[in-house]
């Protein structure tokens, strides 16, 4: 199946009324193991990466290798920018071949974010990729490094933004955050169903990590689409090789390869079940 459209994936989770898990990925070991365990629950995926983490992980390199991954995958992949930043770096990466960026302009007033966002939607349809944007803001940082108030989207806002801009996918803001939650996550799904009320696209929820499993059921039941995990799969590996040291040290380099692989693969694995994607292809 390979590489496919962000928006179809999106399209048909609409109407078979489940999410689809968007995972961040820093390397090799993470797309194989998100990749493995797509093929094995035949579900759909979103491979994605933030501009913000491309200083570990250089587009021009890890890019092709996400592209060519989803491309040989068993299963429909989509590879996706997120929380694009620069006109520069959503280009590279739509030549790269990721059929979906985000631009984040949820930092700027509502006009300047509407206008720039026009702007990425007229670059990425050349290429034919989805387009997803944020109104309202997110709280935390996609790399812990500022801690960012949440601004809850407002229901008119979404609208108008949805409407004037035509982007296909839209990430708001309900209270829920980037990293890991600093209490339990307070999710306000009253405004979350008003917002899906009065806009047809595809809603994005960010900050999956540490969300429970009846909160992400309950979005999905009111509109979310597409849900960002990124913090959970890199605590997971790193959590799984403290715990094979502690055991006893590594001594073949391919040992610890693995267990990165299966540490991305067992959270994408966890996720997937829970968001209802298995079985969809
Ligand atoms: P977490 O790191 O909280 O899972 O958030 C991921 C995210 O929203 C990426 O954009």
């Amino acid at each position: 199946m390979g590489l496919v459209k962000m928006k179809d994936i999106l399209a048909k989770a609409e109407e078979g009324n489940y999410g689809v898990g968007a995972f961040s990925i820093a390397n090799m070991e993470m797309v194989l193991g998100a990749i493995k365990a797509a093929e094995e629950l035949k579900s759909p995926l979103i491979l994605q990466i933030a501009e913000v983490r491309l200083n570990h992980s250089p587009l021009h390199m890890i890019g092709p290798l996400m592209v060519e991954a989803a491309k040989n995958a068993a299963v429909p992949v989509a590879v996706h920018f997120d929380h694009g930043m620069t006109v520069e770096k959503i280009k590279q990466a739509l030549e790269v071949g990721f059929s979906s960026v985000m631009y984040d302009g949820s930092h700027h007033e509502l006009e300047k974010n509407i206008q720039n966002t026009k702007e990425i939607v007229s670059l990425a349809k050349q290429y034919g990729a989805t387009v997803e944007a944020e109104i309202g803001r997110v709280g935390g940082s996609e790399d812990g490094s500022e801690d960012i108030e949440i601004l809850l989207t407002s229901t008119e806002e979404a609208k108008r933004f949805a409407d004037e801009t035509k982007v296909d996918a839209l990430a708001i803001a309900i209270g829920n955050a980037h990293g890991m939650y600093k209490g339990d996550p307070n999710l306000r799904l009253d405004r979350l169903h008003e917002i899906n009320e009065q806009v047809d696209i595809p809603l994005v929820l960010h900050g999956g990590s540490g969300i429970s499993p009846e909160d992400f059921q309950k979005s999905i039941g009111s509109g979310i689409r597409k849900i960002n995990v990124a913090t959970s799969t890199f605590n997971r590996v790193i959590d799984n090789v403290n715990k094979a040291v502690q055991l006893k040290p590594y001594s073949d380099y391919f040992d610890y390869h693995q267990d990165v692989i299966q540490a991305a693969y067992e959270n994408v694995t966890y996720h997937m079940n829970i968001f209802g994607s298995s079985n969809r292809v």
